[in-house]
């Protein structure tokens, strides 16, 4: 084909598929069956790899991972949506402060402002000659979501704005960026209601606001009492020159902003007024999880940047994770997918920081041995953040601590404990909970991706003989009649799963490689072993020595590698799956276009955001090479601070030249398109 008759096929596809994106998405209401509608994306799929140099940054192929929503549209934020940078103690609030001072001119002083950091859902809204115009949620930081029309409901944010103040300040287009949240008590209240009438509760008031502001319903919206704060203004204005000046002209403009907010003029004052933050906290009616510190003067915020998705003249400073006192009723043990059992808190329910919390991990009998923690005792359990809660203490502990089971609690089979490790294992392969686990490791997201094989459908399919191993999923089409007589499994949910079987078997070598469960193989290492032994075979055929000669491989890994390998049960299960289609070689060509793949790169200086080590690792997971000197063979040269020789010589060749800002942008763009 002709490359004009590939531009026009391009064209016309694109558009056709947008049109069956919009109809899918936006209206809901799909003309084409999702089988046909995906031969139309394979068939660009296929145009656009055979020519690269046609892929616009707009094509229906260039959306995959961005998760789009029915019904809202996209919108492409005019300034990016950033995020924060987190310390955790002073000392790195002091190293915060040391490289603002670096990146400054010596004689400059630098004025913090320091804000509390909301825990809510961010938003951006935009105003065009003193009217409301978006409202857009984060989504990746480069795309939103649309939800002016629900945003438009909040009652604390202004449709319109002083017109005066609009001229005074020369606020003619700017965008506002703030968190919208819900109180905890009308959080709490709204979350009985819905449990009272069989509603699906949420988790805690981040989550109730974000699924609020994504309700497709703005009426339903508008009954909620989401708030919001605003704390940033963005215009193309030179007179907008500090924070604490736009903060302020944004409550003159009628926003609501924090009243907790204050300049300081110095690291010192800046720890100072934190503490005092974080004692505050206890009496606020909202969740926050910290403070925000933000270089005031914007002609120094200019001058420091942004290094990749943050900026360099703002940090978050995370306070200590709230604790709460309540009793351990009992004590669970659960068996993964190795067989090692670990033990979880089964406890009497507490709210703390926004959630109901019944459970929590105990990690391991070191763990249980270490706090002294056995069931009947009242604990102390912590929360930060996202992360799960765990047991910290043990009110009035004794010497006395919950000892393991002795048999496999699924089971019934033997333990042991590896001399190496702390954890117990069941040293039944066959134990159902093992099978289990190691089928629903297979099919999740990151590994084999197979859509509908979650956790509830594999427990299903284990428990009535249709697989025992994660090779029995290939056999699953002989066996459609047999699925369809299956509790909750209809004709669509079965052919949609058979589709998906079928699909995951383009998934790369590398995912088929950590899909297999090998201990100590995670995604990263699947892939960098991927990349260097190309085949499984290849892997299979190496000497110890060879797999430790790949950077960061150590004996534990390959060790394992060998250990599961070798292993004449691993095998069979392993030829069913080559027999069955999957990738068990590299294919090189698979790795998408990119602005790395291919080229050869000399890295120089010493970069603010990576070791150099790890940035050449990022250029050969996305199919670039690097070298160690600069020569004919060289297509870039990536200069970090006090570059030296190899920067010359560079230059004396006509090499191009990266910054290391051109080299992150690069490398965010190829990784959001790969
Ligand atoms: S400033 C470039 N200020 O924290 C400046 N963010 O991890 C970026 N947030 O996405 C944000 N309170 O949703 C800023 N006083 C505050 C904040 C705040 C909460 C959230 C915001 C942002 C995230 C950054």
């Amino acid at each position: 084909m002709d490359k004009e008759t590939a531009r026009r096929k391009i064209h016309d596809l694109s558009e056709l598929i947008r049109q069956h994106d919009h109809n899918y998405y936006v209206l809901a209401q799909p003309t084409i069956s999702d089988y046909d509608y995906d031969q139309l994306v394979k068939e660009l799929e296929k145009l656009e790899q055979e020519h690269p140099d046609l892929v616009s940054p707009d094509s229906p192929t260039q959306r995959v991972g961005k998760d789009l929503i029915k019904n809202f549209e996209q919108i492409t934020h005019r300034y990016p949506m950033l995020s924060l940078a987190n310390t955790y103690n002073e000392g790195e609030l002091l190293d915060f402060d040391r490289r603002n001072r670096e990146g400054l001119a010596a004689d400059e002083k630098i004025e913090y402002m320091v804000e509390y950091k909301i825990d809510g859902v961010s938003i951006s809204l935009t105003y065009e000659n003193g009217q409301l115009t978006k409202g857009a949620t984060r989504g990746d930081g480069v795309v939103g979501d649309d939800v002016t029309a629900n945003v438009r409901t909040i009652k604390s944010i202004p449709l319109t704005l002083p017109k005066d103040l609009i001229k005074k300040y020369g606020l003619n287009s700017f965008e506002v960026r703030g968190e919208l949240y819900m109180e905890v008590k009308e959080f709490r209240e709204l979350n009985e209601r819905r449990l009272e009438a069989g509603e699906k509760t949420f988790a805690n008031p981040r989550n109730f606001t974000a699924g609020t502001i994504k309700t497709q319903d703005p009426k339903i919206v508008a009954q909620r009492p989401l708030q919001i704060f605003v704390y940033y203004l963005l215009a193309e204005n030179e007179n907008l020159s500090s924070q604490s000046e736009n903060l302020r002209i944004l409550k003159e403009l009628g926003f609501r902003v924090n009243p907790a907010s204050k300049l300081c003029s110095s690291i010192e004052a800046v720890k100072t007024y934190c503490g005092e933050l974080e004692e505050a906290r206890e009496n606020l009616p909202y969740e926050i999880d910290g403070a925000v510190i933000k270089v005031n003067s914007v002609r120094q915020q200019k001058i420091l940047g942004n290094v990749a998705k943050s900026p360099r003249w703002a940090v978050a400073y995370k306070f200590k994770a709230k604790q709460a006192e309540t009793l351990l009723k009992s004590i669970t043990w659960q068996v993964g997918r190795t067989g090692a059992i670990t033990p979880v808190a089964e406890l009497e329910p507490v709210f703390l920081a926004g959630s109901t919390i019944s459970r929590a991990t105990l990690h391991n009998m070191d763990e249980i041995k270490r706090l002294h923690i056995k069931e009947g005792k009242m604990v102390v359990i912590e929360k930060g953040g996202d992360v799960i809660p765990k047991v910290v203490k043990v009110v009035n502990a004794d010497d006395d601590y919950a000892s393991p089971p002795a048999e496999c609690p699924v089971c019934q089979s033997k333990v042991f404990n590896p001399d190496d490790e702390v954890a117990i294992y069941c040293e039944n392969l066959e134990c159902p909970a093992q099978v289990k686990g190691r089928i629903i490791h297979f099919a999740a997201k990151g590994a084999m991706d197979i859509e509908g094989m979650g956790e509830s459908l594999v427990e299903q399919l284990v428990d009535n003989g249709f697989l025992h191993t994660y090779a029995d999923i290939y056999d699953l089409k002989e066996k459609r009649e047999a699925l369809l007589e299956l509790e909750r499994l209809g004709e669509k949910k079965v052919d949609n799963l058979l589709k998906a079987i079928e699909d995951s078997k383009n998934q790369p070598f590398s995912r088929v490689l950590f899909a297999l469960g090998i201990r100590n193989v995670g995604a990263n290492m699947a892939k960098k072993l991927a990349s260097h032994f190309k085949t499984l075979d290849a892997i299979v055929s190496a000497t110890k020595e060879e797999i430790e000669s790949v950077y960061e491989v150590g004996e534990t890994i390959s060790l394992s590698l060998k250990n599961f390998l070798d292993d004449e049960k691993h095998q069979p299960v392993i030829v069913r799956l080559r027999k069955a289609g999957l990738q068990f070689h590299d294919d090189v060509t698979e790795a998408k276009d990119n602005f790395f793949k291919n080229n050869n790169f000399v890295l120089t200086g010493s970069l603010n955001s990576y070791q150099r080590e790890e940035a050449g690792r990022e250029i050969e997971l996305l199919g670039g090479h690097t070298m160690a000197s600069v020569g004919k063979k060289t297509n870039y040269v990536i200069a970090g601070e006090s570059a030296g020789s190899k920067l010359d010589k560079a230059k004396k060749l006509g090499i191009p030249v990266l910054t290391e800002e051109e080299f992150l942008e690069k490398l965010q763009e190829a990784k959001k398109n790969g």
